[in-house]
């Protein structure tokens, strides 16, 4: 349960009144409204995050939903690109008081509202969940239609296709889209952000060959289920959930069916059923090999892991030390060979690639006191 601290709640207070009336006027369409879920009673939290009319309704059948998105043009010629963050979540969102001074940084008590058009957020919420606190702030309005998510189920890359989808239909400017999880905090400011992903134009995704258990994974749904589609050594790949994906493979992973009638499939063995970590990088692999870059851009430690889940850090590490070292860590990239910067025509080798880590996780809901504490000084200043 999340317990806010005096300072962090003031923030949350101060920060989200006046957005909440900005985000009614400057985005419309796909979500609920936050008028209209303010209206209600505490008691329909439930419900109202899914109840009131969107001004523009999306097709609530995924079916429908992903061949209409496939459609949209990959590469719109428009002129300021926008991030979208994708917030996969079954708990209100611990570290929003961080987030919402990543998104509207404070210059000296005095709001910047440089970013306002650089950015879209839309949140995947399991309905069977209660959200208290409701999502508020930058987060108000912003949940789309939502579905069921469990663990070794296909649920859980079914809503990142579901957040696609639903990215690419609203918004043309909409350029990067970054998946992110409940437990992930920002590693710099919303500039750095937004300039690493938007000039890069490339995808950063895991993409990871022969890694330990792959057999099992593959195997899951069943001994040879994924053939001949899927192919264990040649196609099917391995890496992290977190992606940050450019427009075109946001388009090519809702418009694909083939790959993902395998990755949909129920598994048999639940535990090394992964397809959230297996279905992204397969097929990107499969569809685009040279156009991503093969690492997470979401720091995380699997030092200390039980479970398949990483490492938690504590409350009591958080301070500018921590998060000096998170940015200081070098991503782990699938490629070995394609690590390389080069320049010059003669091809010649520059350096060892080095890209920085943008996210990171995961961070307990009490963490949010020590980071706030630290937001302005360590964590959203470059
Ligand atoms: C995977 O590892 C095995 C043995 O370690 C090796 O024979 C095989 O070529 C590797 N496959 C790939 C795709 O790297
Ligand atoms: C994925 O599988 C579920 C359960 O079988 C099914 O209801 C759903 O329509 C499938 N989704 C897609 C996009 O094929
Ligand atoms: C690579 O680019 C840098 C900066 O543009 C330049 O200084 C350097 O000489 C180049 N190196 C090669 C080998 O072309």
């Amino acid at each position: 349960m999340l317990t806010p601290t005096p300072f962090s709640l003031f923030c949350a207070l101060l920060l989200c009144l006046p957005l909440a009336v900005v985000f009614t006027i400057t985005t419309p369409t796909t979500t609920v409204s936050p008028a209209a879920a303010d209206d209600k009673p505490p008691s329909t939290l439930r419900t109202k995050l899914h109840s009131s009319t969107p001004r523009n309704p999306l097709p609530k059948d995924d079916h429908t939903l992903l061949r209409l998105a496939a459609r949209v043009n990959p590469n719109p010629a428009h002129p300021h690109q926008k991030i979208a963050f994708l917030f996969l979540t079954t708990t209100p969102l611990p570290f929003a008081p961080l987030w919402e001074l990543f998104f509207n940084p404070i210059d000296g008590g005095r709001k910047i509202r440089g970013n306002k058009n650089r950015f879209n957020i839309y949140i995947h919420a399991d309905p069977t969940r209660a959200y208290d606190p409701p999502f508020t702030g930058v987060f108000a309005g912003r949940v789309i239609h939502s579905k069921p998510t469990n663990r070794h189920t296909p649920t859980l890359a079914s809503a990142a296709r579901r957040l696609l989808a639903h990215a690419l239909l609203h918004d043309p400017a909409n350029a990067v889209f970054a998946l992110l999880s409940p437990s992930c905090i920002p590693l710099h400011s919303f500039d750095f952000t937004y300039q690493t992903l938007t000039r890069s134009g490339e995808s950063f995704i895991e993409i990871l060959a022969n890694e330990t258990g792959a057999r099992d994974r593959w195997a899951a749904r069943g001994e040879d289920a994924m053939l001949p589609e899927v192919r264990l050594e040649e196609d099917f790949r391995i890496g992290s959930q977190f992606w940050s994906l450019t427009r075109s493979h946001a388009r090519m992973v809702v418009a694909d069916r083939t790959i993902w009638r395998k990755f949909n499939r129920t598994c048999v063995r639940e535990d090394t059923c992964y397809p959230e970590e297996n279905y992204f990088p397969t097929l990107i692999h499969m569809l685009d090999p040279r156009g991503a870059t093969s690492a997470t851009l979401t720091h995380v430690d699997w030092r200390g892991s039980h479970g398949g889940h990483p490492r938690m850090y504590g409350a009591d590490e958080v301070g500018p030390e921590l998060i000096n070292e998170l940015r200081n860590g070098r991503p782990r990239y699938g490629d070995e060979e394609g690590l390389m910067k080069t320049n010059g025509s003669d091809g010649s080798v520059l350096s060892v690639r080095r890209d920085p880590f943008l996210f990171a996780r995961k961070f307990p809901p009490e963490a949010v006191g020590p980071l706030m504490d630290i937001a302005a000084e360590a964590i959203l200043k470059d």
